[in-house]
């Protein structure tokens, strides 16, 4: 039988606590932090979208409420637009959850890692390869260019075994990455001999980062599950990976595009004024004021 290379489920691990946004993220999801007018956890389920996914499965936690309700149909919302005849808005609001998009919500019960957080939707991704997006790293693609998940899902097609997107990181930055060591097999393609989360700059074993999109192959959830705690005393996503390489082989894709890490904020920050340059609406204006702002040395 062939091997299955169509992805059609994200998982999406949202529920982190988000301290480094406190007091912003006290009482509201930090995937629900906007760029512009989007909240981030929304360009990553479009970004899976483009790339032909349809079932998005959330592993929450407590007070993560809002990411359901923003994917949900908002009745009042909707009839007050129709109402007002705001028809623009009104499609805008409904745009966000298609007719053919299927969304699945599980909890994890404790913080107690990435890896842990994947292995709880489980039961909702079954027997197939599936992408994990980590909505605290917003990926652009390039220009005109596909966007970063569906370079990944078109390599994986040819590949068919777990991919990892990657970008060279500063050498004083490795502690903050999974980090992946291997052979070039093109100038966009490596296979992966070598995997660790979090090294030290002494011992990491290259600059390669990993970003927060992954397609995995089904067999990373047995791994998971019988490993140890790894690096912070987390059960990790990338140990569960790098128990793939002797079995099944990995590789790693150098993205075209950009990867705004969110997740703190200096790149909340470049991602909000990036994109509000872009922005069809405010970008024009947002230019000008840039470009009038007397910024000292
Ligand atoms: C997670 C992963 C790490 C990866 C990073 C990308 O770390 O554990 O391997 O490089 O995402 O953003 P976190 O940023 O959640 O600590």
């Amino acid at each position: 039988m062939n091997k299955v290379t169509r992805i059609s489920k994200a998982v999406f691990p949202v529920a982190g606590l988000g301290t480094r946004f406190l007091p912003a993220t006290k009482a509201q999801p930090k995937e629900m932090l906007p760029i512009v007018d989007r909240p981030l956890i929304q360009y990553a389920v479009e970004e899976a979208y483009a790339a032909g996914i349809r079932h998005m499965i959330f592993v929450t936690g407590r007070n993560k409420r809002a990411i359901e309700d923003h994917f949900d149909t908002a009745y009042e919302l909707e009839t007050e637009l129709e109402a007002s005849h705001k028809h623009e808005l009104l499609s805008l609001v409904q745009t966000l959850s298609p007719e053919d998009m299927v969304c699945s919500y599980v909890r994890q019960p404790r913080s107690l890692g990435l890896g842990h957080a994947v292995l709880c939707a489980e039961h909702l991704v079954g027997q197939s390869p599936f992408a994990v997006l980590l909505a605290d790293d917003l990926m652009t693609g390039t220009a005109e260019g596909p966007g970063v998940l569906t370079q990944m899902v078109t390599a994986f097609a040819q590949l068919g075994t777990s991919l990892l997107a990657v970008q060279e990181v500063p050498q004083d930055q490795v502690r903050r990455y999974g980090i992946v060591a291997g052979d070039s097999v093109t100038p966009h393609l490596i296979k992966v001999r070598q995997m660790v989360e979090k090294p030290s700059p002494e011992n990491a074993p290259s600059r390669m980062g990993v970003a927060g999109r992954y397609i995995l192959t089904p067999g990373v959830f047995d791994l998971i599950r019988n490993q140890p705690r790894g690096a912070g005393g987390e059960i990790q996503l990338t140990d569960g990976i790098a128990g793939l390489i002797a079995t099944e082989g990995v590789h790693a894709l150098l993205y075209e595009g950009k990867r705004f890490d969110c997740g703190s904020k200096e790149g909340f920050l470049e991602a909000t004024v990036e994109f509000a340059l872009k922005h069809p609406e405010v970008g024009e204006h947002f230019r000008t004021y840039l470009r009038g702002l007397p910024i000292p040395d």
